[in-house]
């Protein structure tokens, strides 16, 4: 079941208050990062030494990031640089305009109908056509081999909403140059799915979540009873047989929605009831990345690694979601021109505090929080999504939506497979180096 909801006037606009703002939040940020990074990765520059070579034999990085004795000639001093942000960047025309997409709908099966952008006829192909380029560094493109290896005897849970399986999508459409995967379901319900690809011994699942914490629709059809402090367990309780996870949430937040902490309501979103405040929707949305950031913490038998993939803006322009407001943009736009504001801006900034809270938490306790920042990037791309090539044109039934929430396949939705296997990389790295610092040290002692 496709869901398609973004009840809020998204257009893009200029502003260069966010600018302000979040250049002091970059710097306070980088200055944490600065203040925080050394105690745990005190060889970040040699890092960038491994990543950089890493980069530049794409085949041979899986391996030679664990491979011990490249550590024999590294610099082993350093505390000064940091890895680039990726998540700030343009999206520039790919240098040959004629390359081909990474998959299509003819190649890969795993498509959804609803964002099916070419086989329902999207007329413009130019939004296949660019690439992201992180200001200071370059993001290298999908390598599916090589992220299967990174994968070999893992397993990765993708846990959120129809964004999650939109993603999850896209990656196995991207590593099908190499491998599908069997369906190794534990039902036929389509909202908990488990792959296998065989070759590697690498699990995948999709676990669905609309608010992330336990919720309901209400008695009033469209209103949603949210558990804040209570775990929706579908997912938490699944958690412990993996490596990875991954969540994520969005778009459910903006419909109505009932709070209930500690077991009765003590608030609501948008329910216009006179006996019940209204708390908006940053409330729930915040207090629900608490409780499933809580959940991951306090689990006794999870010691994967988490990432949190941040908030995928929606773009409807002349109109709101149900009244006739769509997304016709045909190129990224520029990041000078665009910036994230509003509403997006705080679920995005709501989301990172919660995140950092978790962190810091985590860090306390040996658990790995990770974030893949994608929203600039995605905010970027109002010509990403299907508009109304997600289904056959339909006259003019108007319960036929113009998507604007969702993003085409093959699209610029496939970049967070990049972003995440540049992270799963690092991460390899910042392993080796903890590995290798350790046995450097004991070399040493043993002196
Ligand atoms: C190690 O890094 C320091 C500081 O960046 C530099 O001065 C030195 O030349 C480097 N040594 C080697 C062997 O690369
Ligand atoms: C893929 O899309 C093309 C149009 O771009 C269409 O002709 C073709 O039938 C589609 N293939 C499948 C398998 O849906
Ligand atoms: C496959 O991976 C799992 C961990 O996900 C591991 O427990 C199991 O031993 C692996 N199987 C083989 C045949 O290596
Ligand atoms: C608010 O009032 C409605 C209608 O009187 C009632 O059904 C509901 O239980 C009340 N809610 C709370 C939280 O008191
Ligand atoms: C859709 O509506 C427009 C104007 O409202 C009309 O001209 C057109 O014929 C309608 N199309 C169909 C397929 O009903």
């Amino acid at each position: 079941m496709l869901q398609v909801q973004a009840p809020t006037d998204l257009r893009p606009g200029k502003n260069g208050q966010y600018r302000t703002l979040m250049a002091i939040l970059g710097g306070a940020l980088a200055l944490l990062i600065l203040i925080t990074i050394p105690l745990t990765f005190p060889l970040l520059n040699y890092s960038l030494l491994l990543l950089k070579a890493s980069l530049e034999s794409p085949t041979s990085a899986a391996s030679s990031a664990f491979r011990p004795q490249i550590f024999a000639s590294g610099n082993l001093s350093i505390f000064s640089a940091l890895p680039c942000d990726l998540a700030v960047g343009e999206w520039i025309p790919n240098s040959n305009p004629n390359a081909a997409p990474p998959y299509t709908n003819d190649t890969c099966w795993a498509i959804h109908e609803h964002l099916n952008c070419l086989k329902y006829g999207r007329p413009d192909h130019g939004f296949l056509q660019w690439r992201w380029r992180p200001d200071g560094c370059e993001l290298p493109a999908f390598n599916p081999a090589q992220f299967l290896e990174l994968m070999r005897h893992k397993a990765f849970a993708f846990v959120g909403d129809n964004i999650a399986r939109n993603h999850v999508q896209s990656l196995i459409c991207l590593l099908s140059k190499v491998e599908y995967p069997i369906d190794v379901s534990p039902s036929r319900d389509e909202h908990f799915k488990k792959w296998k690809y065989m070759s590697y011994n690498f699990t995948m699942a999709f676990l669905w979540t609309t608010h992330l914490v336990k919720s309901q629709e209400s008695s009033t059809k469209g209103v949603f009873d949210l558990y804040l402090d209570e775990f929706d367990e579908a997912w938490t309780s699944q958690i412990p047989g993996f490596d990875y996870v991954m969540i994520s949430s969005g778009q459910w937040f903006l419909h109505p929605l009932y709070f209930h902490e500690n077991g009765r309501v003590i608030g609501c979103h948008d329910c216009f009831l006179d006996n019940v405040t209204e708390l908006g929707i940053y409330h729930g949305y915040r207090k629900a990345f608490r409780t499933a950031f809580k959940a991951i913490l306090t689990s006794e038998s999870f010691k994967g690694i988490t990432y949190l993939r941040t908030f995928a803006p929606a773009h409807f322009e002349n109109g709101l979601w149900n009244q006739g407001g769509n997304c016709l943009r045909t190129e990224p736009l520029k990041s000078k021109d665009s910036a994230l504001e509003g509403m997006n801006l705080e679920l995005y900034m709501t989301q990172m505090e919660e995140f950092r809270r978790a962190e810091r938490e985590g860090r306390k306790k040996g658990i790995k929080f990770r974030l893949l920042d994608t929203t600039q990037p995605m905010w970027l791309r109002p010509d990403g999504h299907p508009s109304q090539y997600g289904h056959w044109p339909q006259g003019n039934d108007s319960s036929l939506l113009n998507d604007c929430v969702h993003w085409c396949l093959p699209g610029p939705i496939d970049i967070w497979s990049d972003f995440l296997l540049h992270m799963v990389k690092l991460e390899g790295i910042r392993s080796a180096q903890e590995r290798a610092l350790l046995a450097h040290q004991t070399e040493l002692n043993q002196r």
